[in-house]
Formats: C-alpha cells, structure tokens, sequence
C-alpha cells in the first residue's frame, strides 16, 4: 500500500502581486510503507519544498495528496497538525532543538504536544534515547551536545509518537562523513527493525545509494526515478567499510 500518494502537486509562491514563482510543477509520487526513498536534486530545485508537501507543513497550489489514506486536502489546519504530529517525524539539517531544554525534555515535546501524560512521556523519551545511543545524555543541553549527538536526539524525538514516516531534509549536510554515516546507519535500523517509512532528502550521491529509490529532482520536476532496491544492502556495506577506516575529520 502507498503510504505517501503525490498526484500532480503544484506548488506556486506569491512574491508580491502580480508576480508568482511556480516551484513544483506536478510532482505525481508513491511511496510504499516501509520503503526509504531518497530525494536528490540541485540545490533550489525544490527538494525542502517538496518535503513541507509531503509533511503537511504547507499545502500544495493544486494537486491531490493522500498520506496513509487521509485526503489531506480536506483537513483543515487543526486536522493537519495532529496528523503531523501523529504521523510525521521531522530530521532537519540543523537539528532544530529547543534550546535552554536539555535531550530529554526535546524529546518529550512532541508527547506533551499528543497529551501523553508525564510519566509515559519520560518512560517513552529515555526508551528513545538508548534507541540512539544517548541515554547518558539525558540532561544535556543542546549546546552541550556535538553536531552528530544533536542530531541522534533529534532523531529520537522525531520518533516520539511512533510516526509511520520519518522525513529527513539533508540530516547528514552539517556532518563529517563519519558522523553523517552514524545518523545513516541509524536510519537504516528504524527502517529494518521498526518499519519506518524514510524519505531522505541529501546531496550525496553514496548515501542515496543505500536507499531503495532514488527520486532526481530538477527545477520542480522529477527526472528520473532509480530502484536501487538490488544494490541497497551492499551499497551499505561498502559505504560502511570505507568510513569505519576512515577515522579522520570525527568530531566525537
Ligand atoms: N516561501 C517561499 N517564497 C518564495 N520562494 C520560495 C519559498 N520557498 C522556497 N522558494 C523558492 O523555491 C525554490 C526551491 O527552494 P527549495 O525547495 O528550498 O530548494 P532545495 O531544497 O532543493 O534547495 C528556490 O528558488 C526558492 O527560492
Ligand atoms: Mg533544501
């Protein structure tokens, strides 16, 4: 079944009458349950636009969107955030944590949001914490973290109310490449061990390259979809190999 179901998604700004830039220019996308998709293209060719598409974060000029069977074109803008916050788990290339609220409470935040109470949110956000590989990290504050330990929390509290989707704009951009392969490689365990739905918005060619498909954009078109399903797992392996002897530029 299509989890994510793009049909024709024009995306249009206004930048002051009478002018409007057509960014997206009929994207029609499917993405399975279960699949990690990876989106490259250019720099301005759409891709963060593309991904506030599909995580509701914006909606489309025209075009018909429907996310796990929900019509998002007909939910108002109440509907919508309780569908992301049930269903969508957002990695960005900076992190994006509160700052002054240390790992634990990040993570809590899209819990509190669902009106979870507090104990199961704490239960639920040190769970997610060992998940990444953090749990000793509980207090720290964004600011105590580095780049790669940000990221894992952020990570752990797009994970917070079990999403079906994790959407992750560039979240290996602001990375050493053996920081970057951290994050990848724990992607790779939400999708195999708990069956999320990935789609990974990067620049890198090797790390689309584990990915099942790889959706090129340019100019607000898609130009080509790969299945790479064949390929994935050693793609892994070999990417892994290469950046495990590859101490240098680490930063923890
Ligand atoms: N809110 C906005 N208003 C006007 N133009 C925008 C807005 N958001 C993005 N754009 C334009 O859309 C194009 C694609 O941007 P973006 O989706 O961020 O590209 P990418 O993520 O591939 O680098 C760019 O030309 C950008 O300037
Ligand atoms: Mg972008």
């Amino acid at each position: 079944m299509s989890i994510i179901k793009l049909d024709n998604i024009v995306k249009k700004f206004y930048i002051g009458e009478p002018n409007e830039l057509e960014i997206l220019h009929g994207i029609s996308l499917e993405v399975e349950e279960g699949e990690f998709v990876s989106i490259v293209g250019p720099s301005g060719s759409g891709k963060s636009t593309l991904m506030n598409m599909i995580g509701v974060l914006d909606r489309p000029t025209s075009g018909e969107y429907i996310l796990d069977g929900i019509n998002v074109g007909e939910a108002d803008d109440s509907e919508l955030s309780e569908i992301r916050n049930q269903k969508i788990g957002f990695v960005f290339q900076t992190y994006n944590l509160i700052p002054k609220t240390n790992a634990l409470k990040n993570i809590e935040l899209p819990m509190l949001y669902a009106g979870i109470e507090r104990s199961k949110r704490i239960k639920r956000a040190r769970e997610l914490l060992d998940l990444v590989e953090m749990g000793d990290r509980d207090k720290h504050l964004p600011e105590e973290l580095s780049g790669g330990q940000k990221q894992r929390v952020a990570i752990a509290r797009a994970m917070a109310n079990d999403p079906a989707i994790i959407l992750a704009d560039e979240p290996t951009g602001a990375l050493d490449s053996k920081t970057g392969r951290l994050v990848m490689d724990l992607f790779h365990k939400l999708n195999k061990e708990k069956n999320k739905t990935i789609v990974l918005i990067t620049h890198s060619i090797e790390l689309a390259s584990e990915t099942d498909r790889i959706i090129s954009i340019r100019d607000g078109n898609i130009i080509d979809v790969t299945d790479n399903t064949k390929n994935r797992d050693e793609n892994i392996k070999k990417n892994s190999q290469f950046n495990t002897n590859n101490t240098e530029g680490g930063n923890e």
